[in-house]
């Protein structure tokens, strides 16, 4: 990267950003409150198309083809557009994690040499999830300016889906949503747009304020509403515009939502930019009181980077509504078409889980939510129970138009499950388990019994077919990751049934719905006691898959070229006889249940497999930091977490410019972190230890967590910790 940003311990900064740098500070600058995220884009900057300068709402999906939908692009709420011809020459910007602004300062020129600084300031409210605010400053700096500038809100936006094949590129634009009113006067504007084909709607409303007389005229274009602001700007002197958005949109059901977007853009006015952030930096101030990680550490910027993974997870997270999960690249980026993934329930889930519950069973209340679409996609498949699918969005059904993995890649219904129980485990609570959580892990085991296949030989329940989290072994027999979480799924729906016989009402009802029987209890028992674990006796070590050691070697280091993932120079199909990996599989298994195996097993799994992974996929770096920690291998534990800690800040995949940032791979620094290096556990009883693992870079680290309810404060120096219940 040729122009790495600054990491503060609360803050990032990019200076002097030009050209293709542009591209990499509106990804890691991206603003968010979990209902929306934008791009970190400088309001004033250039717009060359309508899918660029992105702006998300959670849960906002269109359809662009039969059955598959893409997150669709709204209007730009920052936009300003100035009326006579500039250029910006200089810019920086700068994003303060404790507060969440975003300060863009640019010095631009006119044709004739008049020079003037443009300071914008924004805040997308995360006080108020509706509410958004700019507020620019203008200066002239060597003349008058005859000033002409609009601001309001930039519907002329489009979708460029991003095609599931990576090495395909897809041109064909969609424009999803269309102007159905469009208003301005000199105080502000209303915008209501439609999506097509689903007839979702879209209200926005905004006001815009001025600290000195100037012109004032509204202006509305097709899907543009704007304020027109005219007047002489004499040297030395500021014009400071104030912008305040109010978006509501048919998700929130709101009984009048135009009205609701107006009256809330009225009165955001009336307090004025300082008093909006002050609200939103209070909710920051608590969200930080709940999820900081106070670091000792010598390791530079490492604070800030640590504080930007809980940012972004914290930004992403639409914590209160139990419609939505979190996209791969959360609100941030269209990539993956902002589809859902196990990458919620694996990898961000165990942040939110010790953090801030609530936010967790959210989360898997969208997957209680989509059940009967997993069950009907189980019928289409021919199999009984539910069935989740790979990639998910509105709805639960399959939005991954790759074959291979969406067919075969079961593990994600595993995934959920496990979800489940150990969100159960560790907040204790039962009303989940029992309105929610049972039913999902009973119908996913349903799932299985009918997906296993039965060998009379081996009295084996094998799972045929599948593909395991390491995308490049092909489709393969008994991938143990998932067969292991299958088995674990099993024995958790039995479990949730005895936990239920404390609720005899309860299940009474549940069981005659689903109509679940002894006998079926007693097969799932029976069908986990089959399910193969492939392990070689001799070596201590568990086998990937049955496929895995047959296929060829391959000399890493002659192949991969830094950070281009091997698919590129390697074809797909070629590459999947390869005995290397893509991202960690059983390493995974290994940091997600470390009390299971000994430390034996552990380490010859990483003695065997860390060496064959390319970390082709940004999950797998943080994972391999966690498993490293709980082995002791502090040298690596610090390797692998620098390289997830600074994943999108540093650019370590070389794609954030173009794909947004990752969000499961800040979820793994958090783990690695705090599982792996603080040593974290959390027992199936609600029980929390502390056993620490600092690496020496790192002499002392402060964070809290809540299990069952209750919030500890851990202090870890050293190998001495301390654990506070508060
Ligand atoms: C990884 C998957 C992941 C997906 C979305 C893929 O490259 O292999 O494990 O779920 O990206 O992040």
């Amino acid at each position: 990267m040729s122009n790495r940003p600054k990491i503060l311990p609360w803050a990032v900064v990019g200076d002097n950003i030009q050209g293709p740098d542009q591209a990499f500070y509106e990804s890691i600058l991206a603003q968010g409150n979990g209902y929306m995220g934008v791009r970190g884009f400088d309001p004033a900057g250039p717009k060359e198309n309508g899918h660029e300068r992105s702006v998300f709402l959670a849960g906002f999906f269109e359809y662009i083809k039969a059955g598959i939908t893409d997150m669709v692009n709204t209007p730009d709420l920052f936009a300003v557009r100035f009326g006579f011809p500039c250029k910006r020459v200089w810019a920086s910007a700068r994003l303060d994690m404790d507060t969440g602004l975003l300060t863009w300062e640019g010095i631009w020129e006119t044709e004739d040499r008049l020079q003037f600084s443009v300071t914008s300031r924004r805040v997308v409210s995360m006080a108020n999830p509706h509410a958004a605010a700019l507020e620019v400053e203008i200066t002239s700096l060597n003349g008058d300016l005859e000033l002409a500038l609009e601001t309001g809100l930039d519907g002329d936006v489009a979708n460029l889906p991003i095609s599931d094949d990576q090495l395909a590129q897809n041109t064909t634009v969609h424009r999803l949503l269309f102007p159905v009113t469009c208003a301005a006067d000199r105080d502000g504007g209303l915008l209501i747009m439609e999506s097509r084909p689903s007839e979702q709607s879209l209200y926005q409303a905004y006001r815009v304020k001025a600290n000195r007389p100037m012109a004032l005229e509204g202006v509305v274009g097709d899907a543009y509403t704007a304020v027109r602001l005219r007047g002489t700007l004499p040297k030395g002197e500021v014009l400071r515009v104030e912008k305040f958005i109010a978006t509501y949109s048919s998700r929130d059901e709101h009984r009048e939502p135009a009205a609701a977007a107006r009256d809330l853009a009225a009165q955001l006015a009336v307090q004025g930019f300082g008093e909006v952030l002050e609200e939103s930096s209070a909710a920051w101030n608590r969200l930080w009181g709940q999820c900081d990680v106070e670091l000792d550490s010598e390791l530079e910027e490492l604070q800030g980077a640590v504080r930007y993974n809980i940012f972004q997870l914290l930004q992403n997270n639409a914590s209160h509504d139990p419609r939505v999960s979190i996209g791969a690249r959360g609100l941030m980026h269209g990539r993956y078409k902002g589809n859902y993934f196990w990458d919620t329930e694996i990898f961000m889930l165990p942040f939110y889980l010790c953090t801030r519950p609530e936010a967790a069973r959210n989360l898997l209340l969208y997957r209680y939510h989509t059940l009967d679409d997993a069950r009907e996609s189980a019928r289409g498949f021919g199999l009984k129970g539910a069935r989740y699918s790979w990639m998910c969005s509105r709805t639960g059904f399959e939005q991954c138009e790759t074959w291979d993995t969406g067919c075969c890649e079961v593990h994600i219904t595993a995934d959920v499950a496990h979800a489940v129980q150990r969100y159960v485990e560790v907040t204790g609570d039962e009303d989940f388990l029992v309105n929610y959580g049972a039913e999902i892990l009973l119908e996913t085991a349903r799932y299985w019994v009918s997906r296993l296949t039965y060998d009379p030989r081996g009295d084996h329940y094998n799972l045929l077919f599948v593909k395991g989290p390491d995308e490049y072994c092909g489709v393969t027999n008994n991938n143990t990751y998932t067969n292991f979480l299958v088995r674990e799924n099993l024995l958790n729906a039995v479990g949730a049934v005895r936990a239920l016989q404390e609720y005899p009402e309860a299940w009474e009802k549940l069981q005659s719905r689903l109509g679940v029987s002894q006998d079926e209890l007693a097969l799932f028992g029976e069908v986990a006691g089959k399910i193969p674990i492939l392990y070689d006796e001799g070596r201590e070590l568990f086998i990937q898959d049955e496929n895995f050691e047959r296929l060829e070697p391959l000399d890493i280091e002659a192949h991969k070229e830094g950070a281009v993932p091997l698919y590129r120079t390697i074809s797909y199909d070629r590459l999947q006889r390869y005995r290397v990996l893509k991202q960690a599989d059983l390493v995974l298994l290994m940091a997600m249940f470390p009390e299971r195996f000994s430390y034996e097993q552990k380490r010859n799994v990483w003695e065997y497999y860390e060496p064959l992974t390319l970390h082709d996929s940004s999950l797998s770096f943080g994972t391999h930091a966690q498993l490293a920690a709980m082995l002791g291998y502090e040298e690596q534990a610090v390797d692998y977490f620098a390289k997830s800690a600074f994943l999108d800040l540093h650019n370590i995949m070389d794609n954030v410019h173009k794909e947004g940032i990752h969000m499961a791979a800040l979820g793994a620094t958090w783990q690695a972190l705090v599982f792996g290096m603080a040593g974290l556990s959390v027992d199936q009883a609600g029980s929390v230890r502390v056993n620490p693992r600092l690496p020496k870079e790192i002499r002392a680290m402060r964070l809290s967590v809540v299990v069952r309810g209750r919030r500890y404060r851990l202090a870890v120096e050293g190998d001495q910790a301390q654990v506070t219940a508060l």
